[in-house]
């Protein structure tokens, strides 16, 4: 059956490879094990699998040397709670961070590929499919730098069937090295990721079901079984694991958005969405988590995972199926634009010349990643609309002026969110950082114009309070507490 990853003469070298057969260890540790890709995901989990595996050497290559000084420096290049210390833990014993790539792949018994895989921006599938050249770049390095047999581990998300260009790539031309591929997709999420990693719901790994293809994964599975239970780690055929990573990933952005489209509902007929997502939560069959209502879902990989499954499903013609699932990004989409006109309504259908502190710019607490987050969207929409911003957040601002650098119109990026709300008509609170809940918003209040409004895009402040104290306040998908 044709697909958009299936090289045309794909299959698997039929010689059975023993697991022995890919220990090939420097002396002091058991086996050598490589990371390609020194990013959110790369440098987090091999940091775990160095701290629970002594007896390995892991090594994280990445091309980019500003990132690898970083990862050897004391100011890591990403912001993980709890991740500095378990750096520092093992750093320099059983784990390093090279540019030498080559040399690398060349020790390795294992080479787990942690690149990116944005989506495509031009050409064929652009907007949808997923860009493939930082894999299919990897994949020939791994090739030519390769003369002993080698696992190699899709450990970034990658369209299904991926693995058979891949397998097609290393085994092609003349050479006799063997190379068997594994998938094992993460699951991790930013800001929880170190706990998520030590104490994942399940480890996912397909493999070929050939003699070697399941020695490989028992390989694999050796590394984890040093801190997951057995029977936490679910093995599955290789295309079964590629797809549940992105059908994962879209169920939960799909609990997002339909939450969200009943928000809206809950706006206009004075229902709660607090108390609804509570009551359907309480459904064993549906379960509390991902339903909260915001400003709309960002990150890096749902709005990407969503279009690459979007794309899959229309390079198969399966139409309505493609149409059901970008569903989920196009009302992710009104539901930012939503919370701005929500702004622009209640402040007299104008924001000329007025101030605005936006409280959040990272995609969620507890990271300084910005890579799709709806502050980016809303600020850009408010900007436009020729509001004057004052940014602030604890982790993300240098992300936020780069995000912004390119977009016109009067911004400030503050540290301290008393200094942000200084002379301010309104706060428009898009990340739910735990320190908000505890500022003092008497002080705040005195701080800004009257009359002042506060957009809680998270539900996360005490309304009935704010409301005391002399705020208009407008959370998401309640009505609102208005003086007005
Ligand atoms: P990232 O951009 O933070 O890191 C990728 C790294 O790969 C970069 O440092 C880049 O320089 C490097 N790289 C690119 N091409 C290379 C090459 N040819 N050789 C060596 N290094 C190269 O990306 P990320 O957030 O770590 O995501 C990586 C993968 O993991 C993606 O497929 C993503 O979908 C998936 N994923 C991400 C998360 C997350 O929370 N960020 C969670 C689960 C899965
Ligand atoms: C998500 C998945 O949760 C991970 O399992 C997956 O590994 C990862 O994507 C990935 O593949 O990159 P992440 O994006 O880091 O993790 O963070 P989430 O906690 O999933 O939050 C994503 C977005 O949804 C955030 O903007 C968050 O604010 C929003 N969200 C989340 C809501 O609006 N409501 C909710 O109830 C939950």
């Amino acid at each position: 059956m044709p697909g958009p990853f299936r090289a045309r003469h794909f299959f698997f070298k039929p010689k059975f490879l023993l697991a022995e057969k890919f220990l090939m260890t420097s002396k002091k540790f058991k086996k050598n094990i490589l990371c390609i890709g020194a990013g959110y995901v790369g440098g987090p989990t091999m940091t775990i699998i160095a701290n629970k595996c002594p007896d390995y050497k892991v090594t994280v290559v990445d091309i980019s040397a500003e990132r690898i000084d970083a990862w050897n420096s004391d100011k890591l290049p990403i912001f993980e709670p709890g991740l500095l210390e378990r750096v520092l833990s093992v750093r320099g014993k059983n784990l390093f961070f090279s540019t030498e790539i080559d040399l690398g792949i060349d020790e390795a018994d294992i080479i787990f590929v942690s690149v990116n895989t944005p989506t495509k921006m031009f050409g064929e599938g652009a907007g949808k499919a997923v860009d493939l050249q930082f894999i299919e770049q990897t994949a020939r390095r791994i090739k030519n730098n390769s003369k002993s047999n080698k696992i190699v581990v899709e450990k970034s998300t990658l369209p299904v069937r991926a693995a058979e260009a891949l397998a097609t790539i290393l085994h092609s031309g003349d050479n006799s090295v063997e190379f068997e591929i594994l998938s094992n997709p993460e699951f991790m999420a930013e800001g929880t990721g170190v706990s998520d990693m030590e104490n994942p719901d399940r480890i996912l790994i397909g493999s070929k079901d050939t003699k070697s293809g399941v020695a490989a994964r028992d390989v694999l599975m050796d590394i984890y079984l040093h801190w997951v239970p057995k029977e936490r780690l679910i093995t599955t055929n290789l295309w079964s694991s590629e797809l549940s990573k992105l059908v994962a990933n879209a169920v939960l952005a799909q609990r997002i958005s339909s939450i969200n489209t009943i928000a809206s509902l809950c706006e206009v007929t004075e229902a709660d969405v607090t108390e609804v997502s509570r009551a359907i939560g309480l459904d064993s069959r549906i379960g509390p988590k991902f339903l909260n209502a915001g400003p709309g879902f960002g990150g890096s990989c749902f709005r990407k995972d969503i279009l690459n499954l979007v794309y899959l499903c229309e390079y198969y013609q399966l139409n309505e199926v493609a149409a059901f699932w970008e569903q989920v990004v196009s009302i992710n989409d009104y539901q930012m634009e939503r919370y701005v006109k929500r702004i622009l309504q209640a402040m007299f259908n104008t924001l000329v010349g007025k101030k605005l502190a936006v409280f959040g710019f990272a995609f969620k607490p507890d990271t300084g990643d910005t890579r799709d987050a709806p502050a980016i969207y809303i600020c850009k929409r408010l900007l436009e609309e020729k509001a004057c911003l004052k940014i602030t957040d604890p982790y993300a601002l240098d992300n936020a002026r780069k995000d912004l650098q390119l977009t016109e119109g009067k911004k400030e990026f503050l540290e301290d969110p008393y200094e942000a709300v200084e002379g301010v008509h309104a706060i428009a609170l898009i990340t739910e950082w735990s320190s908000y809940k505890n500022l003092d918003y008497q002080k705040i209040f005195e701080k800004m114009e009257k009359p002042a409004f506060i957009f809680d895009g998270r539900n996360c402040l005490d309304h009935q309070t704010l409301y005391e104290i002399g705020f208009n306040v407008y959370p998401v998908g309640k009505p609102e507490l208005s003086h007005l």
